[in-house]
Parts: structure tokens; sequence; C-alpha cells
């Protein structure tokens, strides 16, 4: 371990370099591992287990053992294991946020509020786990009556992304043990070390051995995923990630068994300012939605579309709070850093390929624009680009970095024609003070999650997830615990036998 890290964290126990299989910390049977580097120093933190075919199935052997005690187990008494884990989270807040920044990037203050976010999904699951209700249906025969209980789906196998290293795994167990499922976790090759202090947590709040299995892999991913959503004994697969890998899973799903499956995937999200719009409120807006861990959530604001009247004053006061009022850089060196860097190179050329491509076909730079190789290769300058047109690259795909691309529009009915005009619908956001004209925007787009009048959507009550090729399902919120379930319908038949 870094000594940075060491020094730093309070609960060191918290910090672990293996993965988590049937209750016990273990490496790989191979012994191999993969190094994990902090993005903001390119300096290795620490190393992870490369797990191979053969730890998976281990895992998942593990987990379907487990499955057959904690299903019979009270909706009541996984609440109380949920909400002992949370409590655990919150009592532990501030290693977790410093494991998030460490091997994420992202600034300190928004990793305190990625594990507050995430921790607020085991509070809520940890309410919904006892209100799984079922129904009874008059039936159509004489003498029947129909009843609905809903059971747990089974091993669910978890695959979740860099970019909240917290809150994409509680968002996913949280909602699978309520419903009384057992888990599979394979945790980002990125960021596997909050992964870990999560299941180290989960098993000091009591959760049995084997509910909860975490693997790490970074080579082996292939074989890793396809022994996932291969095996019999898997019954769900929730992802979240990219829209490329979620196909592929989802075609692996139905190769050889048929799975249930949640997909959140990639975003290209519209932002509207109409002109009616409060100005300031849509540029607070604008910077929290399209800077929010510098660009890198599903659904941060791709393409901003602002009505021609107030086109020139919203650029200007986005820009103008952009060159000010960011500072990149790494925030346990200087805590006036408002952006960390991005998680990787590659994540820095795709951005810095859109910016150039945006300027080549006549985008003008207002703010930003630029690598900053004096920080180190994962720096890039929160970004403002005006006169965006559609034939741009940041049109048509996911930039997944800190690049405010604004595109100017005339009339309502323009603005929705152009926010459809992708394959991608997870999230959009809409500004104007006109409830009807909200209500018509928001009906009209074709998105799964809208934002009126606010840049952050994010929350555990509200249903996330998108259509068209951003996903399917929907996870938090009291729809989210339902892609852990399934339903039984039971007939009770010869009620009407006479006395
Ligand atoms: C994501 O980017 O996948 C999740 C963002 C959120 O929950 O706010």
């Amino acid at each position: 371990m870094a000594p940075t890290l060491l020094s730093k964290l309070k609960d060191k126990s918290l910090f672990i370099e293996q993965c988590f299989v049937d209750g016990q910390w273990t490496p790989a049977r191979s012994g191999k591992t993969f190094n994990v580097e902090n993005p903001a120093i390119n300096e290795v933190l620490g190393t992870c287990p490369e797990c191979s075919k053969e730890d998976t199935e281990t895992a998942i052997a593990a987990a379907a053992q487990a499955f057959e005690s904690f299903r019979t187990t009270t909706a009541r008494s996984r609440a109380r294991l949920l909400r002992k884990w949370y409590n655990l989270m919150v009592e532990n807040a501030e290693d977790l946020s410093l494991l998030i920044t460490l091997e994420n990037g992202k600034v300190l203050g928004e990793a305190r509020g990625e594990v507050a976010y995430a921790a607020s999904f085991l509070e809520w699951f940890s309410e919904e786990a006892p209100r799984t209700y079922g129904d009874t249906i008059p039936a159509t025969n004489p003498g029947n009556q129909i009843v609905t209980i809903k059971e747990p789906v089974g091993v669910c196998a978890l695959v979740t992304p860099w970019n909240f290293p917290a809150a994409m795994i509680t968002r996913k167990v949280g909602a699978a043990l309520a419903a009384g499922c057992t888990v599979v976790i394979k945790s980002p090759a990125e960021t596997p070390f909050t992964a870990n202090a999560l299941a180290e947590l989960a098993h000091r709040a009591g959760i049995p051995k084997g509910v909860i299995n975490v693997i790490t892999t970074d080579k082996n991913i292939v074989e890793v995923g396809h022994t996932l959503t291969s095996s019999p004994l898997v019954r769900k697969v929730s992802f979240t990630g990219s829209t490329n890998i979620g196909k592929l899973l989802m075609r692996q799903c139905a190769e050889i068994t048929l799975k249930k499956i949640s997909l959140e995937l990639g975003g290209n999200a519209p932002f509207i300012v109409f002109d009616d719009a409060d100005i300031n409120a849509a540029v607070q807006g604008a910077l929290i939605s399209k800077f929010r861990s510098s660009g890198q959530t599903c659904v941060c604001a791709n393409r901003i579309f602002v009505q021609d009247a107030v086109y020139d004053r919203f650029a200007e006061k986005l820009a103008a709070h952009v060159r000010d009022k960011f500072a990149v850089g790494d925030s346990l060196i200087s805590s006036e850093v408002t952006h960390g860097p991005l998680i990787h190179d590659r994540a820095v050329a795709k951005v810095h390929e859109h910016v150039t491509d945006a300027v080549a076909k006549g985008a003008r730079i207002l703010a930003g624009g630029q690598k900053v190789p004096e920080l180190g290769p994962n720096y890039f300058q929160p970004t403002v680009l005006a006169a965006m047109t559609c034939d741009m690259k940041l049109a048509t795909e996911e930039t997944f970095g800190p690049v405010a691309g604004l595109f100017r529009f005339k009339t309502e009915q323009e603005v929705v024609r152009l926010a459809n005009n992708t394959d991608m619908g997870l999230a959009a956001y809409i500004f104007t003070k006109d409830n009807q004209k909200a209500w018509r925007t928001a009906k009209g787009l074709e998105v799964g999650m809208v934002g009126l009048n606010t840049g952050l959507i994010s929350d555990a009550a509200a249903p996330f997830g998108g259509i068209k090729s951003s996903g399917l399902g929907r996870e938090g919120s009291k729809y989210g615990i339902d892609e852990y379930l399934t339903v039984k319908m039971i007939t009770i038949g010869g009620l009407d036998t006479p006395v």
C-alpha cells in the first residue's frame, strides 16, 4: 500500500488487496495480481487478485449455497442487516471517501457526497425489504382464488463501473439483499478497493458468509464475464457500463441459460434551456449536471441546447464560472481543487478528440480546451465550446468528460427533434418557467429520466434507468427491488364447495 494512503486511513484494515469469497478474504487461485493506480499521480496504490473462471465458479457456488438459507430469512431480518451495514458506512464515511478519491480521482468533497449517496441506497432498501407485497386476484373460474407472492430471483451477478465505486454497488446489492438474493460482484479493475471496503463492512454488519462475494479481475475480464453470464446457478445479471458491453452481456445471458437482466448503459443527455428560463438557475444546473465527477457520469449533460435569445448570455455566464471558479488538480494536495483527473489517459484522449473535432468543424473555445500535462497524463481542463453543430462527434457520442458543448436552437419542436436524435435515452434536463412547455417537452423526450429546473436527479427514492440503447430496468426507488424478485402466482381451487 502507498504510504500516503496508509497514513490517512483511520481504519487501515479497510484497505484490502484480496477478493471476498464465502466470507473469507482470499487471493486468486493462480496467485496472480494486477496493479491499481491512483489516477491523480499515476502511482500504484496496491494490487488485487487476477481472478479466473475457477475463482468465479467458486464465488458463484458460495452464493448458491448461501441462497438456500438466505432466501428463507424474514424480510425484517434482512432490513436490520442492511440498516447495520448502512450505519457502518456512515461511521466509516471518511475512510470510504478517501479510498474513492485515491482510486477514482474525484475530489474529496464529491467522494463524500458519493458515500452519502451510496449509503442512502442501503437505508432505502432496508425500508423496502418488508414491503414486497403480493396481490389477491378474483379468478375467472368459479371456486378459484388467485394470489401472487414475490420470491427472490436467486444468485445475482453484479458488474459495476469505476465512476461511482461505492454507489453503483450499494444500489444493486441493497436491492438484491432486500429481496433475499445472494450476489457475486465483479468490481471494476480501476476501483476495487472501495468495493472491498464495502464488503468488509457488510461482513462486520453480520451479513452471512456467501451472501456477498466480490471478485476482482483486470485481464481476465472476458473469461470472468462469460462465467457469470453462462452459469446456470446465476439467475440474474445487473450491469452498469457501456452500451456495447451491455449488449454483449445480454447476448451471453441468452446463449446457454436465460437470465433476468438489468442494464444501465450509456447516455447522451440533452440539457435544454428555453429563453424564459431563470438563467442563473440554468447555469448552476448545467455546472452540476455537466461537471459532476468531471463529466464522468452517465447522466451528465452531453449536448446543451440553448434558445437563441438567451444563448450568448448563458454561454458567457457558464464560461466565466468555469474559467474563474474551477481549479483542476489533486484534491488530496490542495483543498482549492474543484475537479480531479479523469480515470485514465484513454479518457483524456477521447475528450481531446471531441474538442479537436469540434474546433475543426467550427466550434469556439470559451473556456479550457486543453490537456494539463504539467499535472499528469490524466488531466483535462473543464471546457466550454460554443457554436456546436450536429455533425460533430460530441453530438452523437457520449464524451464522458468535462466538455460543455453549446448548441443554439430556435423553437420547441426543433429542440425536441434534436434532443431525440440519438440512440441513447437515459436522462434529459429542461429549464423553463412555463409549466405547460415543461410538461410537453418532458413528455416529448425519449428518455427514462427528466430533470425539470434542476441539474441533479440522483436520489435513492427516484427510479434510475433509461430507454432505447441506454438500457433496461430501474434501480433505486420502490421499483428497484422488483428487478431482484419474481412473481409467483398460486391459484387455489375448489373454494365454492357447498357446505
Ligand atoms: C452513473 O453514472 O451510472 C450513475 C449516476 C448517478 O447515479 O447519479
